[in-house]
């Protein structure tokens, strides 16, 4: 049976320390580390998840500020707001949350941001960075699948690992951390023939494909570590790319949904955050 992995209390642990950090660098620098959230027009879920990072950024006591612009709002406002928000010195991250409206270039909107506030780490630079190996900002999503499976303290060297997703956002980042970390890196997507036969090889696991109880528990290697990354709505349920019940009969390590990755997505935007502050200042005389 396999042990659960914790997103919430491993994001509690984390946040606790950036808590400790942020007042040290309050008490000795006398600065706040401030996070500018952007969001365009009305889809209710990412009005969800901008309302949660702000609470995030409070409970740790980040200055935070949410942009919230009308579905009609130009690319050329949104980028003058960026502008804007580059040269605010209160801000030391920014974010835009996705998806933006149809008639705007999500790609040209995220290389807008300057590459220093960057911590959703979407930027051409930073993403170059990652996979040239370069320091850069890791994006959020896959920095805490990283984290999830090195608190499993197994070593990753040399391990099979598959990556179920190749979107920018998740798995293809993904895919490249395990690689820095010496895994043997395999990236399964919709193509993908006989995934079962990759699967059944992985002692990672690591599923961003965004389909309901794609994975089941015959798929998985004895042992594995299964890292669920999919949130779907299922019958008004969220449920992940695996088959839990199955999965947990088989996996060592298992990230449930919700309760995994999810909580460590916002935690990993904090701590870009916070490093982003750290580095401008320490880079100032
Ligand atoms: N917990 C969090 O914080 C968090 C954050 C971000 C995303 N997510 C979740 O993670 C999941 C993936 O998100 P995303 O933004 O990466 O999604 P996405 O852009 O839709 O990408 C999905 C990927 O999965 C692949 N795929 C789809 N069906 C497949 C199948 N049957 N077999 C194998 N691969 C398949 C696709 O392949 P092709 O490229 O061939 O189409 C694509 O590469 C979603 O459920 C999303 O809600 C969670």
């Amino acid at each position: 049976m396999a042990k659960i992995l914790d997103g919430r209390k491993i994001s509690k642990e984390i946040r606790a320390d950036i808590i400790e950090r942020v007042d040290r660098m309050k008490e000795e620098k006398g600065i706040v580390p401030g996070l500018a959230v952007v969001i365009v027009g009305d889809d209710e879920a990412s009005h969800v998840y901008v309302s949660m990072k702000a609470k995030a950024c409070k409970s740790v006591g980040f200055h935070s500020e949410e942009h919230k612009l009308p579905e009609s709002t130009t690319q050329e406002e949104l980028l003058n707001l960026i502008d804007h928000l580059n040269n605010d010195d209160k801000i030391n991250g920014i974010l835009v949350q996705l998806p933006l409206p149809k008639h705007m270039d999500e790609n040209l909107v995220n290389s807008h941001i300057s590459p220093q506030k960057d911590v959703d780490g979407f930027h051409a630079v930073n993403m170059g960075n990652l996979t040239l190996g370069e320091e850069s900002y890791v994006p959020c999503t896959p920095k805490g699948i990283i984290e999830l499976i090195k608190r499993t303290g197994t070593d990753m060297a040399g391990k099979n690992a598959v990556v179920v997703g190749r979107s920018n956002i998740v798995g293809k980042p993904a895919a490249i951390l395990l690689l820095k970390e010496s895994c043997t890196t395999t990236i399964c997507h919709s193509k993908t023939k006989n995934m079962e036969l990759f699967l059944k090889e992985a002692d990672i696991v690591v599923a961003a494909a965004g389909v309901p109880n794609l994975i089941k528990g015959h798929m998985i290697k004895e042992g594995a570590i299964v890292i669920d990354a999919g949130t779907r709505k299922l019958d008004g349920k969220l449920v992940g790319d695996v088959e839990f019940d199955s999965a947990k009969e088989v996996a060592s390590w298992i990230t449930p949904v919700p309760g995994g990755v999810g909580p460590m997505t916002i935690t990993m935007l904090l701590e870009n955050t916070l490093e982003a502050t750290e580095k401008l200042w320490n880079s100032r005389p």
